[in-house]
């Protein structure tokens, strides 16, 4: 039997909670704002309670009729998000219609969509990617384009729509809620928090889905660069990690794999190091494994590290300002930046520049991971021992990126599981007719048969940042806590690492045998 058809048999874990569906009740708690500061901007949706499933009375079955949307990128298990939706909707419904709208945001936008039958959504349970319908980066903002997506919704006859997506997309959902609801429109939004990158936390929702399928399958791959470095005893392996700002991603893959070194992009900006700094702590690493005889070595760097060394993030930031006025070369720009930031952009090798210039997406996010760090550190690197008359051994450095192999892999048990269950509870929360919230599971730690499931309002997550030369109210990103457990351990561990060579090796993700390989956790929530 094919792998594809083993794991289209698997029936994902469903909570106990999530089970009889016609029998929950929502139970409201009191929700609380950082700060009243957007409360003009949201009145519709402000006052939102969270929402917790309860057993209750039982409810009678509707007609329903949904739309979902995948935005961002992609993030194993969001085909089952929509399997779990589905199922719930079959169950909560005396006759249900699900669209998909294709391409993302920008098919809300146009109106561009297919239904989702049962026959068309059994090749894709328990399958990585977005292929079913297919993602966009698209940002719904303007009027036209609120007005367009409430025309999209209304001309099918929606009772919600669903957008998988990160904080970003949830900040979207956020503010389509509110628009819909102040056009007196029905249309329940709902959000599902999507992300390899781990970014988008709130104390109710522990991680995004996706995370712990990619940080495995990355870890799989650095165990073996570890495992060959070892061998060969010859090459140092610099690996990117995708995972846009925060280092969650990095974290990771370092207590599954124990590299000699990893960057931390929250702690370099804590410790405001300069790359001169960073690279120092490359090059004593190098020596100092060179004075034991060991010429090789595994190195782990987060996509975002550039944006936390405190005088490129300024660049960026000036650069970001810039380009949302009009595009601009390395010449022109030159000329516009501040004495400290055009220091810092002509201190850049030429490649890093134009990558640095590269267009924003539609949210005004630098694309970090077109950004060559790795490649960046060597080169430094490489120039300091050269400068270092008394350096005698060998430094032969391989780079490597690893980020899109991990986003539409075979989702782990733990994704397939908890995607499935965030797709059953968005549909309780549309048919209990409740919009503006973000489905949530905040015990993950817990056997999914005793996972709790509720909704987090989303104008609770917000607060204000600038975007595109103008402060707007978006989601903000969880970084790494320094003083959490997953980044203490880490510290912890890691000066052991840095000359031992402690290599862990976690191989692939295992899908079948005994639960405590086929449903482990992420590290970074499974220990307190
Ligand atoms: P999301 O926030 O949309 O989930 O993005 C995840 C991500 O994979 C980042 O880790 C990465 O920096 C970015 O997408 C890459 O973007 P693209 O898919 O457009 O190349």
């Amino acid at each position: 039997m094919k792998l594809k058809a083993a794991r289209q048999a698997y029936q994902p874990i469903c909570p106990d909670i999530l089970k009889n569906l016609l029998s929950l009740k929502c139970f409201e708690e009191k929700a609380t704002h950082p700060s009243g500061q957007l409360k003009s901007l949201f009145p519709k949706t402000w006052e939102s309670p969270f929402l917790w499933a309860r057993k209750g009375r039982s409810l009678k079955k509707k007609s329903l009729r949904v739309g979902v949307l995948f935005s961002g990128g992609q993030a194993a298990g969001g085909h089952n998000v929509i399997a779990g939706l589905f199922d719930a909707l079959q169950a909560l419904s005396v006759k249900m219609r699900l669209i998909g709208f294709l391409g993302g945001p920008s098919g809300l936008i146009s109106g561009k969509s297919k239904e989702i039958t049962k026959q068309l959504l059994k090749p894709y349970r328990n399958q990585g990617g977005f292929d079913l319908i297919g993602s966009g980066r698209t940002k719904i903002a303007s009027q036209e384009q609120l007005e367009a997506s409430l025309k999209s919704v209304t001309a099918l006859h929606l009772d919600g729509l669903v957008i998988i997506g990160g904080d970003d997309s949830n900040t979207t959902a956020a503010i389509l809620a509110e628009y819909f609801k102040s056009q007196d429109s029905p249309v329940s939004v709902i959000g599902v928090p999507k992300t390899i990158d781990g970014d988008l936390q709130h104390p109710y929702a522990p991680i995004s889905f996706g995370f712990d399928t990619a940080c495995k399958t990355y870890s799989e791959v650095i165990g073996n660069l570890g495992r060959d470095a070892l061998s060969a005893r010859k090459y140092y392996h610099f690996v990117k990690l995708m995972g846009r700002s925060a280092s969650h991603v990095a974290l990771e893959c370092a207590l599954n794999t124990h590299p000699n070194l990893t960057l931390i992009g929250e702690e370099v900006a804590a410790h405001k190091r300069t790359l001169p700094e960073i690279t120092k702590t490359l090059v004593e690493l190098i020596v100092d494994r060179a004075s034991l005889g060991k010429n090789f070595g595994l190195v782990l760097i987060p996509e975002g590290l550039i944006e936390f060394v405190p005088d490129i993030k300024d660049l960026i930031a000036e650069l970001n300002l810039l380009l949302s006025q009009r595009k601009e070369t390395v010449e022109t720009v030159v000329l516009k930046l501040s004495a400290k930031s055009k220091a810092c952009f002509l201190s850049l090798p030429l490649q890093i520049q134009h990558e640095l210039l590269a267009e924003r997406d539609s949210h005004g996010n630098v694309n970090v991971s077109l950004i060559e760090t790795e490649k960046l550190l060597i080169h430094r690197v490489q120039e300091e021992l050269a400068k270092r008359g008394d350096y005698t051994g060998s430094f032969n450095p391989v780079s490597h990126f690893l980020g899109y192999e991990g986003r539409s892999a075979y989702p782990s048990n733990f994704d397939c599981n908890y995607c499935y269950a965030l797709g059953r509870i968005a549909a309780v929360l549309i048919h209990q007719k409740r919009t503006g919230y973000m489905v949530c599971i905040p015990n993950l730690k817990a056997h999914p048969k005793k996972w709790k499931a509720g909704g987090i309002p989303l104008t609770t997550m917000l607060h204000l940042e600038m975007r595109k030369g103008q402060m707007k109210p978006v989601i903000a990103k969880t970084l790494v806590d320094l003083k959490g457990s997953p980044y203490r351990d880490f510290v912890k561990k890691a000066h052991h690492w840095r000359l031992e060579d402690d290599y862990q090796f976690p191989g692939p993700i295992q899908f079948f045998g005994d639960p405590r390989l086929t449903d482990s956790l992420p590290l970074s929530i499974s220990e307190d």
